[in-house]
C-alpha cells in the first residue's frame, strides 16, 4: 500500500470489549510517559497562542495492559510493535494551549488508534504540510510554528472506530478542552496485511 495517506477508518475492526474498557482508570493524570519518547513542543503564535503545547501521555498500565494485549492478538493482528493507552489533558499542564504541536511521530510510521475519550466536543486530529518539504517525513520532525504549515486534513473524534494513523505525516491534536484517551496500536514499518 501507498504510505501516502493521513488517516483511515477501519469499520470492519471490531469495538474493544466493555470488560476490557472497564479496566482503564480514567483518573490518572501522568506527566510522564513510561513507554515510548515523549515530544516537548513549543507553539509559535499556533491560533494566537504562544507557550508550551499540550503533551500525549503514552502509558502501560496494569491490570488493563495483559487484557489489551490478550485483546488484540485475539481481534485484531499478532504482527505489532506495541501498545498503550493515550492520556491527553486539555488544561492544567499547558495552560491556554488547545493543541499538542505538529509533529512525526519517534518510534513508528503508523498507529491503529481507538477514542475511549474524544476531549470534548470540538476535538480532532489535524495533518499538516510544513512549506517546501514533502507530506511523508524522517520520525521526530516537530513544527510548533503555525505560519510554516498547511492544513492537509482533519477529522473530528473519530468516534467508535478504530483508525489508522500515518505518523510520518506531521500532525497534531487541536481543540483539546477535556480528557482525551485513546488506545494505541503502533507498527514499525509496515501495516500488517490483514488490516487492509
Ligand atoms: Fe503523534
Amino acid at each position: 500500500m501507498s504510505n501516502q495517506f493521513t488517516y483511515k477508518l477501519l469499520h470492519y475492526l471490531p469495538h474493544p470489549s466493555q470488560e476490557l474498557i472497564d479496566l482503564i482508570d480514567f483518573k490518572l493524570q501522568p506527566e510522564q510517559n513510561n513507554i515510548s519518547t515523549m515530544g516537548k513542543r513549543e507553539l509559535i503564535n499556533w491560533r494566537g497562542y504562544t507557550g508550551p503545547a499540550l503533551r500525549n501521555m503514552r502509558r502501560v498500565e496494569e491490570p488493563f495492559q495483559s487484557a489489551f494485549d490478550a485483546w488484540i492478538k485475539e481481534n485484531i493482528t499478532t504482527q505489532y510493535q506495541n501498545s498503550s493507552l493515550m492520556y491527553c489533558h486539555g488544561s492544567g499542564f499547558a495552560n491556554g494551549a488547545t493543541s499538542t504541536g505538529a509533529h512525526a511521530d519517534f518510534t513508528r510510521d503508523y498507529v491503529l488508534m481507538y477514542n475511549v475519550r474524544h476531549g470534548g466536543e470540538d476535538a480532532e486530529l489535524a495533518f499538516w504540510q510544513e512549506k517546501g518539504q514533502e507530506l511523508i517525513r524522517e520520525r521526530a520532525t516537530q513544527c510548533g510554528n503555525y505560519e510554516a504549515l498547511e492544513l492537509v486534513d482533519s477529522v473530528k473524534g473519530p468516534s467508535n472506530v478504530w483508525y489508522l494513523t500515518n505518523t510520518r505525516v506531521l500532525h497534531s491534536t487541536e481543540n483539546v478542552s477535556e480528557l482525551r484517551l485513546n488506545l494505541q496500536i503502533s507498527f514499525d514499518t509496515d501495516i500488517p496485511a490483514e488490516l487492509l
